[in-house]
């Protein structure tokens, strides 16, 4: 079997595969549902696969998402990162940076200004993420986590200064940021 990782905007055919690796990689967490509300969003996301020969060894999404100023939606193009999942086994390989990199790369080009996270400081900041004090997550979240909340900007001098996230459907459920 070919050892080459690839990553792609392709889903597997079998829907059942990035089930299997969301319960692999988050053994005490479901976000099965929450993938799968994703993935049937359409347009609204950005999933990209990491495959190893035939077999699905790691998932990113990245979810569009709008910036609320003052009761009016600010024009610039952002994204949400998350969830992103590797196989345990196959983790440490650099394969989630991978398609973290290339989600980014991809944002970019499309012009979006800004990407949002919600996840480990030491982890996100190898690509550009800082903790993030203008922009308000949809949901208050729990000071220990605030920083957590992390934003890269993608094209310079170009973010917005104040506001709080807007969240497709999928994202609005207070139990995903408590
Ligand atoms: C987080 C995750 C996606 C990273 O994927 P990966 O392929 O293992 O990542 P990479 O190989 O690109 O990077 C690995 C490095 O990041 C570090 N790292 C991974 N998760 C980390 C975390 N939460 N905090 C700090 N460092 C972390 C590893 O220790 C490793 O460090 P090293 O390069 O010094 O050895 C993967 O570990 C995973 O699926 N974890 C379980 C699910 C999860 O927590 N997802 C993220 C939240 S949505």
């Amino acid at each position: 079997m070919s050892t080459h990782i690839e990553i792609s905007d392709k889903l597997p055919e079998n829907s059942g595969d990035i089930e299997q690796l969301y319960r692999d990689a988050f053994p005490d967490e479901d976000l099965v549902p929450l993938v799968k509300n994703l993935l049937a969003s359409g347009d609204e996301v950005l999933s990209l696969t990491a495959t190893k020969g035939e077999n699905l060894v790691g998932h990113a999404v990245f979810t569009t998402c709008g910036i609320a100023v003052e009761n009016e939606t600010s024009d610039h193009r952002v994204a949400l990162l998350g969830p992103v999942a590797v196989l345990a086994a196959l983790q440490k390989q650099g394969i989630g940076g991978r398609l973290i990199q290339n989600g980014l790369e991809r944002l970019t080009a499309d012009g979006n200004t800004q990407v949002f996270v919600l996840g480990d400081p030491n982890y996100y900041s190898r690509f550009g993420f800082q903790e993030d004090r203008l922009i308000a997550p949809p949901y208050p979240l729990p000071e220990q986590w605030r920083p957590a909340w992390q934003s890269k900007n993608l094209q310079n001098d170009m973010h917005v200064q104040s506001g709080i996230l807007t969240v497709p459907v999928p994202w609005q459920d207070a139990s995903l940021w408590s």
